[in-house]
């Protein structure tokens, strides 16, 4: 493989925070194609079985386990080495338990459309689903970028954070890398 190509290989980010922005940049792409397999008429039904196959993987796995290692890997940290975001980090763990039901819904729904693109309501049915997780997940993640983040870098150690990177890559195993999509692979489908 040529020099240039290998540059174009997917590559995984080498820090922890770098590999959290990666997760959530995911979450929200995939959103935004879902709510265009939802909403595009003039998409295939090819094409919008991809997408719903997609998104299926990504909140049946990769987003459970980012959420599993905030809140095994994340928060106690932050708790142990003197954050004063214990009401904050409480918040955001409540937040994780009312995304779930949300997240099962769209998963159960791009596994249904994934087998059958071609039915209308079920489609229409996948944006209104889109709506309500997009309003509930942007506020989520732009504050943990903001603030829990913030966080992270200010107070943990860098040999901790490696520790905790190992966790995310570890729980997203093999499946971690096809799941993402080049850079405008949405608009693109
Ligand atoms: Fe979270």
């Amino acid at each position: 493989m040529s020099a240039a190509l290998e540059s174009l290989r997917f590559k995984p980010p080498d820090n922890l925070i770098g590999a959290m922005l990666e997760s959530h940049g995911k979450a929200r792409e995939l959103l935004r194609l879902a709510r265009l397999a939802g909403s595009s008429v003039e998409l295939s039904d090819r094409r919008a079985a991809e997408a719903c196959t997609r998104v299926e993987r990504y909140f049946r796995d990769g987003f459970p386990q980012l959420t599993e290692v905030e809140e095994a890997h994340i928060f106690p940290r932050l708790r142990a080495w003197g954050s004063a975001l214990d009401v904050t980090l409480r918040m955001m763990s409540e937040q994780h338990r009312a995304q779930e039901p949300g997240v099962r819904a769209l998963v159960q729904l791009c596994g249904s459309l994934r087998r059958q693109p071609c039915n209308a309501p079920k489609r229409a049915q996948l944006v209104g689903i889109v709506d309500d997780l997009e309003r509930d997940l942007d506020e989520h993640l732009a504050f943990e970028e903001a603030v829990i983040f913030e966080e992270v870098r200010r107070l943990l150690p860098a040999p901790l954070q490696l520790d905790i990177l190992e966790a995310l890559r570890l729980s997203a195993g093999s499946e971690a890398a096809p799941d993402l999509l080049p850079r405008g692979e949405a608009s693109r489908v």
